[in-house]
């Protein structure tokens, strides 16, 4: 086993939190049996402790797959969830390890500090080498949270969860950039038989793809609704603030810009220092205005590269001390949903 690996085990063990790399985002990981370690946590990200715990969990290895040839998910998933449905491993053979989490009913012992008092638990099997190869080596679930003090961006290298917790001696596993950028899709199968499954957030997974999975077991089950942010207060990614950088990020569709640049022009004292950040080919500015951008950003032409850039990208915006960050609206098409909603939620947390 690799010593960096090796020593994370150890702190784990001894109840203390290390850095974990994901596909997705990096996490903040504790022993999810531990108490006092997932404490931990909630001091750690200044987090309020009704907001519920993600549990992260090993991958099968094939030797696992039973006699009964039921699913070698059934297994990873039963110290967790009290009730495993056919819904929850076909999306988990579909899908894990992914970018996907499910909300299941919990089992007996799942810490209520993990599940935020509720009757349900998130479960994700993260497809990166090195939290698999940590999952695999601590042989038990870790509960995990975005590596992020809370409401603010989430960190996609070992470098910004360091600058999150700079006075901590946290150990942070150094796993490279995050493939996929934006956090796990979120898919609620604790209320099958009275709502159906619902997506709770958005991720690399879209609903298109979860219901071609689901369609497969039951027609009648296919996610027609999306509840978002009002009705799911705990779950602190639907705040309609969060992500957010430091400096105020306001969002403009290519026929405000003229309008919006007068505007601006009016309140020079104010935005003397302007950043923009724009799609290539809309490139079209007040040239009064542009004397006071002073960084202009092309965004990438397809979603999923975006995903990949965003946080980094509005932590770099954050390290200008500009007035005022000034990015153009995603498209409204639903490849763009996920990280639309992220740039959204940014941009209503930010400037605090
Ligand atoms: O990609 C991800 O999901 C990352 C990586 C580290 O795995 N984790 C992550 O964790 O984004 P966090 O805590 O920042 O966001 C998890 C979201 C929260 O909004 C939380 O409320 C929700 O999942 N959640 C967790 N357990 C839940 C439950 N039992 N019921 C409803 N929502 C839950
Ligand atoms: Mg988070």
């Amino acid at each position: 086993m690799n010593d960096q690996i090796q020593q994370a085990v150890i702190q784990l063990k001894a109840g203390y939190l290390v850095g974990m790399p994901t596909e997705t985002v990096y996490g903040l990981a504790a022993d999810a049996n531990n108490v006092n370690a997932v404490k931990k946590i909630f001091a750690t990200k200044g987090r309020p402790s009704g907001h519920p715990l993600i549990v992260h969990v090993a991958a099968p290895n094939s030797t696992q797959a039973n006699e009964a040839n039921q699913s070698k998910w059934l297994k990873v998933l039963e110290p967790w969830s009290r009730d495993v449905s056919p819904e929850a491993l076909a999306l988990a053979e579909k899908f894990w390890p992914g970018p996907l989490t499910l909300i299941l009913p919990k089992a007996k012992n799942v810490l209520r500090e993990v599940t935020g008092g509720q009757e349900t638990v998130g479960v994700r099997c993260p497809n990166h080498p090195i939290a698999q190869e940590l999952l695999n080596a601590f042989a038990g679930g870790l509960a995990a949270p975005s590596a992020n003090r809370f409401g603010r961006i989430s960190p996609t290298t070992a470098a910004h969860v360091r600058d999150e917790f700079p006075d901590s001696d946290l150990l942070i596993l150094d796993g490279g950039p995050c493939e996929v950028g934006i956090e796990s899709t979120i898919v609620d199968l604790s209320r099958l038989a009275s709502d159906g499954p619902v997506v709770l957030r958005l991720g690399a997974i879209s609903q298109e793809q979860i219901n071609g999975v689901l369609t497969h077991i039951n027609s009648q089950k296919r996610i027609d609704r999306n509840l978002e942010s009002s009705e799911l207060p705990r779950v602190s990614g639907s705040l309609s603030a969060h992500y957010a950088p430091k400096t105020k990020l306001l969002l403009y569709s290519a026929e405000q810009l003229n309008q919006l640049a007068q505007e601006l022009l009016l309140d020079s004292e104010k935005f003397s220092k302007i950043a923009w950040v724009h799609f290539h080919q809309q490139a079209t500015m007040n040239l009064a205005l542009k004397k006071t951008v002073v960084k202009e950003i092309f965004l990438p032409e397809n979603p999923t590269d975006l995903a990949r850039e965003l946080y980094a990208l509005l932590r770099d915006l954050d390290k200008l001390s500009v007035d005022l960050i000034l990015f153009q609206e995603l498209p409204s098409d639903s490849r763009w949903a996920a990280v639309k909603d992220r740039l959204g939620r940014a941009s209503v947390g930010s400037g605090t």
